[in-house]
């Protein structure tokens, strides 16, 4: 097989994006990640508070730039930035439980990967996005380490964030995204699961590649 899907979820924090980036980048596939979109909706929901979800997907304009990562424009606006700051955070999860948000976006994310060759990181890629993707992995970690992950990213963003704030929101959103009614947070059948505790990025993206090229032989 020369071209395959390659679905990666797992709960926030796990080491979903990093890694599939690197995988990407060393299996020569594009790397989506469909968290962004998510925040992208939820900064365009922030700023349009009285806009119906509705109405809102069908004003927007939204790319994804592939570039060392994964660059992101709404409305020809770049805000890869700014859709990591703290109200995007602690919002995404309510919007991300919207009806017309997920039909949206699951409708975009399948056709991205239609012609296959794209390792795609989300909550739902493995069981709705892509059920049929030639690779599925789960990703989790403790959420101490995740925390601490975080807060290190967070740090390095300019973002002030502390410790049990950390733990608090990455928990609840945790809870929230796999008790939602639409397509909630659960591990694929028939995915691998990976504990990234204790792991090296390393470590994680050579196991996956591994798994990889038994799938492209
Ligand atoms: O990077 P982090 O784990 O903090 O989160 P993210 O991957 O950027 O995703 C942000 C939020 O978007 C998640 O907490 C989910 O509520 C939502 N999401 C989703 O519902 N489905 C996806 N495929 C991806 C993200
Ligand atoms: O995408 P997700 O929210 O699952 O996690 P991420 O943003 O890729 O990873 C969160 C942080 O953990 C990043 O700063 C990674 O560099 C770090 N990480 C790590 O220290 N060890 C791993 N095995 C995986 C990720």
């Amino acid at each position: 097989m020369n071209k395959i899907n390659i679905a990666i979820d797992g709960p926030a924090a796990a080491g979903k994006s990093t890694i599939a980036k690197r995988v990407a980048e060393a299996l020569r596939m594009v790397y989506v990640d469909t968290g962004a979109m998510y925040r992208a909706i939820t900064l365009a929901h922030l700023n349009n508070q009285e806009t119906s979800f509705k109405e809102l997907v069908g004003q927007l304009e939204l790319r994804l730039i592939n570039d060392d990562g994964q660059r992101v424009l709404l409305n020809g606006e770049d805000i890869t930035d700014r859709i990591r700051e703290n109200d995007i955070t602690e919002n995404v999860s309510f919007v991300a439980s919207q009806q017309e948000v997920r039909e949206f976006l699951v409708q975009l994310q399948q056709l991205m990967t239609r012609d296959k060759g794209v390792v795609m990181d989300g909550r739902d890629i493995g069981t709705t996005v892509i059920p049929d993707a030639e690779l599925k992995i789960y990703m989790i970690a403790s959420v101490e380490e995740r925390a601490n992950r975080r807060l290190l990213d967070n740090a390095a963003r300019g973002i002030v964030s502390t410790y049990d704030q950390l733990v608090a929101d990455i928990s609840e959103r945790d809870h929230l995204d796999m008790t939602r009614d639409i397509s909630p947070l659960s591990k694929a059948e028939d995915a691998i699961q990976i504990d990234t505790t204790g792991l090296t990025i390393d470590k994680v993206t050579e196991r996956i590649l591994a798994l990889a090229e038994e799938k492209l032989q």
